[in-house]
């Protein structure tokens, strides 16, 4: 049978106390791996309540799994949550950047330059700093696979974000840099691309009927992803099924990159 298989290897999935970072823990625990629940801060109980539940779920199924706290935008904090995850899990084989904000919708010229950088902070640096963590580990023991979760944004324009579409076009970038630099050491580097995915991020457009139609309108397949339909991928692209991709980013949107409002009219 040809089933994912990541028996044996330690995965962090920052972000993986809600959403699709929970989807890929869940999925990357069920395929064997080690995961390292990563959640922000203790100082948020509810947040380190849902981290543990994640964890607890995990092991409730017998998979393995423990949380991690850490605020990726700070590289002291990063560093702090790599040497954690040495000693309780001996190292590193797959990190996957999942922690991510939209941030606050402001046009270019209303935006406040600290919010802008907050996003900055945590959707590229964050992703930046883990990343090389977790190169430094990986390179001496010439394996790894780094997944960076960018968006249908880091292609189209969105008006209202563009801290967000920087940030997720810079991490593309990131992801084939890297991927150049590591290509003959034996890791890999690679993006998922989502597209509309139903989590706890665009919970106020699917609450709303008519954000929602909206937004059902911009998807070929029309309606919302799934976070499993994004976590199956991810699993997939992290085991040595996916032994021969690097550098590049793999769309999973249900096709809103077909513009479906190209099927009439132009
Ligand atoms: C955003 C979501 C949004 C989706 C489609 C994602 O990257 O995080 O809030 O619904 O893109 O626009």
């Amino acid at each position: 049978m040809l089933g994912i298989d990541l028996a044996g290897r330690r995965a962090l999935i920052t972000g993986s106390s809600s959403g699709l970072g929970r989807a890929m823990a869940e999925a990357f625990a069920e395929a064997g791996a080690q995961v390292a629940v990563h959640y922000r801060s203790p100082d948020d109980p509810a947040d380190q309540a849902a981290a543990q539940a994640v964890a607890a779920a995990i092991t409730q199924a017998g998979g393995k799994a423990q949380t991690f706290a850490a605020d990726i935008s700070q590289a002291a904090e990063v560093e702090s949550l790599f040497k954690a995850v040495d000693s309780r899990f001996g190292g590193i084989d797959i990190l996957v950047n999942n922690a991510g904000m939209d941030g606050v919708r402001a046009l270019g010229w209303e935006s406040q330059t600290g919010a802008w950088e907050t996003v900055i902070r945590v959707d590229l640096l964050g992703a930046y700093y883990c990343a090389s963590q977790a190169l430094k580990r990986m390179n001496r023991q010439k394996r790894g696979v780094i997944l960076n979760i960018t968006s249908v944004h880091e292609f189209i324009p969105w008006e209202g974000y563009s801290a967000y579409t920087s940030a997720k076009a810079g991490l593309s970038m990131l992801t084939k840099t890297l991927a150049q630099e590591t290509a003959e050491t034996g890791i890999r580097v690679l993006a998922i691309a989502p597209g509309a995915i139903q989590t706890p991020i665009n919970q106020s457009v699917w609450q709303d009927p008519k954000m929602l139609a909206d937004l059902d309108r911009k998807i070929a397949m029309g309606r919302l992803g799934k976070p499993r339909e994004i976590a199956t991928v991810a699993a997939f692209l992290a085991s040595d099924l996916a032994s021969y991709m690097t550098g590049t980013t793999v769309v999973v949107d249900g096709g809103m990159l077909l513009y479906p409002a190209f099927r009439h009219g132009g």
